[in-house]
């Protein structure tokens, strides 16, 4: 009993929600890109779990998997440069996220089955050739119904690719296989095959920016709003729609954007979030990096102010005429914690490049590591006080039970009463059995006489004897050889007595000698004795 509660107490608490295995460390993966050109020796692997390369492409003649003979030079040793500031970064290669790739070729590749082919055993050669541990397709522009279905297919046969190549060779696991896609997998014109996106691939990167279209009159500054209150565009409703399709949190990465827009104020005193503009500041997309708006603020000196509005969880600031949207250090912990909050598989950093000294990858990271700690923290002192109060709490029981056992054994040894022998029912007390004095048997047997001698059983001799209150008895004592001791002896009556049925003769209680054991029957003439005694399930 004790026993049994303390395991189903261990059980709800090993299961529960809150257990610290569950509590994984987050993806923390960061894109570089060879078009920005930036070193990759100059990257801070040490504060990332994952980085991608990109861009590979799909070449459109072959549809195999292409590099440009610059990228390849780079990419080559991506993963031994990045590995040496963090041996144990994973890298992977991204396909189709650079500057201008041809989509149509993508297209054209993903309908055709020996295209994909082609596709799929370029990208795994070229990927174990560098030393990549996975494979992440950033076909960003698929949004036709018939891309979306060729996406699926491509997905499985993929999959089925790796887990073979790697059966092959048990030195190497399989490789990762991830996609970048849209905020919500109904945003874009045609949705998700998410059953496939949920059975092959390891997990996505969800683009979960670039909410306020560039049409700046009437830009609401949250770019990358983890809520809106005026829109559905925004973070928190594409992940949810994400999850309500069918894929689980633990598949989808949150985009950390390293960038935001500036634009040109109407009046620069009217430098609120949701303020007027006239259009693109410092380029002709309004698009700047974390580290030229850091750059921008440096150079105008300690007067700007940087404000963190909670609500769509962004910061901005302007300068002059010019208005920044961004996500500063608040944004980005506050992004961090909610990953960690909805269970997420981890975040993405676009691009690191654009950070500035590492700042934002340093506080993502610091703010998953903190999660991380309070959480280690909270269960180096939940824990052993958990566990001291349930093994005490299981001892009282145990304690309790065996006392209480300890009183019924007493009771049922004790009991003087003859009374009527539980009948039947298993789950109920022990039966009420009496115990006879080896005195009163002997006087009811004359001694064990030869006269009174009914017959040998299997398991001893049987006697007929008168008890002093008249009540005929049979007692057969069983053979010396058992090897039964006290106990054993003791149960074997209680289940026997329990086993009663109406048509079975009643077991009246037992008789214990220093040597010998005996079961006291009710005498019962018209019935044949050796049924009674020698056929009864009592096997010693
Ligand atoms: C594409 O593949 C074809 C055929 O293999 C090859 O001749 C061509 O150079 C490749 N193009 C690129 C850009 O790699
Ligand atoms: C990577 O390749 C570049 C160019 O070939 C070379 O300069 C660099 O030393 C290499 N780095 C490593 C870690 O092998
Ligand atoms: C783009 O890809 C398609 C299909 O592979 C091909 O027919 C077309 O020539 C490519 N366009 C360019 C500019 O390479
Ligand atoms: C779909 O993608 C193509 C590029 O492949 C792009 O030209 C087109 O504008 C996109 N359509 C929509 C509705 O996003
Ligand atoms: C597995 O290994 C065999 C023999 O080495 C080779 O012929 C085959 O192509 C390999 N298959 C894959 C999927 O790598
Ligand atoms: C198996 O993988 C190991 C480790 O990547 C590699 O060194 C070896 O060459 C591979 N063997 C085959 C047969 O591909
Ligand atoms: C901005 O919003 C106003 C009012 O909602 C609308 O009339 C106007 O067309 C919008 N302008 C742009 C460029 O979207
Ligand atoms: C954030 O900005 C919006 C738009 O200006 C405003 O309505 C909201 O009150 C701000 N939130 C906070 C917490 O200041």
């Amino acid at each position: 009993m004790a026993s049994k509660i303390i395991i189903l107490v261990l059980y709800i608490f090993i299961f529960s929600e809150s257990l610290p295995a569950r509590a994984q460390t987050l993806i923390r993966a960061g894109y570089w890109d060879s078009d920005d050109g930036f070193p990759v020796s100059d990257v801070n692997s040490a504060l990332f779990t994952h980085l991608m390369c990109g861009f590979a492409d799909v070449n459109s003649t072959s549809y195999e998997l292409s590099l440009s003979p610059s990228d390849e030079k780079q990419f080559s040793n991506f993963t031994d440069t990045v590995k040496i500031k963090n041996p144990s970064i994973t890298t992977l290669l991204s396909i189709g996220g650079g500057n201008n790739p041809n989509y149509s070729s993508y297209s054209s590749m993903a309908g055709n089955p020996s295209f994909r082919k082609y596709f799929i055993d370029s990208s795994i050669k070229i990927a174990r050739l560098y030393g990549f541990q996975g494979l992440d397709l950033s076909w960003n522009q698929a949004n036709t119904s018939r891309d979306k279905y060729n996406i699926g297919i491509l997905f499985k046969e993929w999959r089925a690719a790796v887990a073979l190549e790697a059966r092959n060779n048990s030195s190497q696991s399989q490789l990762i296989l991830t996609a970048k896609v849209a905020y919500s997998p109904l945003s874009t014109a045609a949705a998700y095959p998410v059953d496939s996106i949920r059975q092959y691939l390891n997990w996505v990167h969800v683009i979960t920016t670039e909410y306020s279209s560039p049409t700046w009159q009437n830009f609401t500054g949250a770019h990358a709003a983890l809520y809106d209150p005026n829109s559905v565009s925004n973070t928190e409703y594409g992940i949810t729609e994400w999850i309500e399709e069918g894929l689980s949190a633990d598949k989808l990465v949150l985009c950390l954007p390293f960038y935001g827009y500036a634009w040109t104020l109407v009046k620069p005193e009217d430098n609120g979030i949701g303020a007027a503009a006239t259009g693109p500041a410092l380029h002709d997309d309004g698009l700047v990096t974390y580290k030229e708006v850091k750059n921008h603020i440096k150079n105008y000196g300690p007067n700007v102010q940087v404000m963190y509005n909670s609500t769509y969880v962004v910061n901005y600031c302007s300068i002059g005429k010019i208005w920044f949207g961004f996500d500063d250090v608040e944004a980005v912990r506050v992004k961090v914690a909610y990953a960690k909050e909805k269970k997420l598989r981890g975040y993405y950093v676009w691009e690191v490049s654009s950070d500035h000294y590492w700042m934002l990858s340093q506080a993502a990271a610091e703010e998953d590591k903190r999660n991380r700690q309070n959480k280690r923290l909270l269960w180096a002192i939940v824990l052993p006080i958990t566990t001291a109060c349930i093994l005490l709490i299981g001892f009282l029981l145990y304690y309790y039970c065996w006392m209480k056992n300890l009183k019924l054994e007493a009771k049922a040894s004790k009991d003087s009463a003859n009374s009527q022998a539980d009948a039947g029912d298993f789950n109920s007390n022990d039966p009420d059995l009496r115990e006879y004095s080896l005195a009163d048997i002997e006087v009811a047997t004359d001694r064990f006489s030869i006269e009174n001698k009914l017959g040998e059983g299997g398991y001893g001799p049987v006697y007929k004897g008168v008890l002093s209150d008249g009540q005929i008895i049979a007692v057969k004592k069983l053979s010396k050889t058992s090897t039964q001791g006290f106990e054993e002896f003791k149960n074997e009556v209680m289940l026997t007595a329990k086993l009663q049925h109406v048509n079975l003769i009643r077991v009246l209680g037992f008789c214990i000698d220093t040597q010998e054991y005996m079961l006291i029957y009710e005498y019962m003439p018209k019935r044949s004795l050796d049924y009674f005694l020698f056929g009864m399930c009592l096997t010693a």
